[in-house]
């Protein structure tokens, strides 16, 4: 059984994301889609929104699990059975970090290896930052996440406008 992690941010989940979820679906048995739980970031949305989030746009996937996790990203893919990390790569600017999380992964964890799988061409412009950005000044994100994240951020910014 082939498990992939893919781990992120996912704040919030977009178009590009789930392009790398569903090519993943067809490289590996399972796909973990697992939200970092890093606590000196604050976040737009919470944890269990971006879990949310991410579960209704991958629901009629049967091989995606979605989950978060705390701490070291291979000792939770040691505590999940997974060999491989899968990451997205938009463009060359991206290939600095990915490379050096992939080889600092790998000297912790020499058994795990990361596949870097390169976005489609037409999301290669989307990133949370910016997505966060257009929501918060109320702009058209329909272009940008899946329709299934839209109720999730919706509802997020209706709660902070109170
Ligand atoms: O979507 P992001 O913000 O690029 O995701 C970053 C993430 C969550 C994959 C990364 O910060 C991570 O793996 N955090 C867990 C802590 C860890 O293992 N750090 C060493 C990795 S090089």
């Amino acid at each position: 059984m082939r498990i992939a992690i893919y781990p992120g941010s996912f704040d919030p989940p977009t178009f590009g994301h789930l392009d790398i979820v569903k090519r993943a679906t067809t490289l590996f048995d399972k796909v973990i889609v697992a939200v970092g739980n890093n606590t000196s970031k604050g976040g737009f949305l919470s944890v269990t929104e971006r879990e949310e989030a991410l579960r209704a746009a991958t629901s009629g996937m049967a091989t995606v699990e979605i989950a978060s996790f705390n701490g070291l990203l291979v000792e939770y893919c040691r505590e999940r059975g997974a060999e491989f990390i899968v990451r997205g790569l938009r463009a060359v600017t991206d290939f600095d970090t990915e490379f050096q999380m992939s080889i600092t992964n790998r000297q912790l964890e020499p058994g795990i290896d990361t596949v870097l799988l390169m976005t489609k061409w037409e999301f290669g412009f989307i990133s949370s930052t910016l997505v966060r950005e257009v929501a918060q000044l109320g702009g058209d994100l329909t272009k940008f996440v899946p329709e299934e994240v839209l109720p999730v951020i919706q509802m997020v910014l209706k709660n902070r406008a109170r």
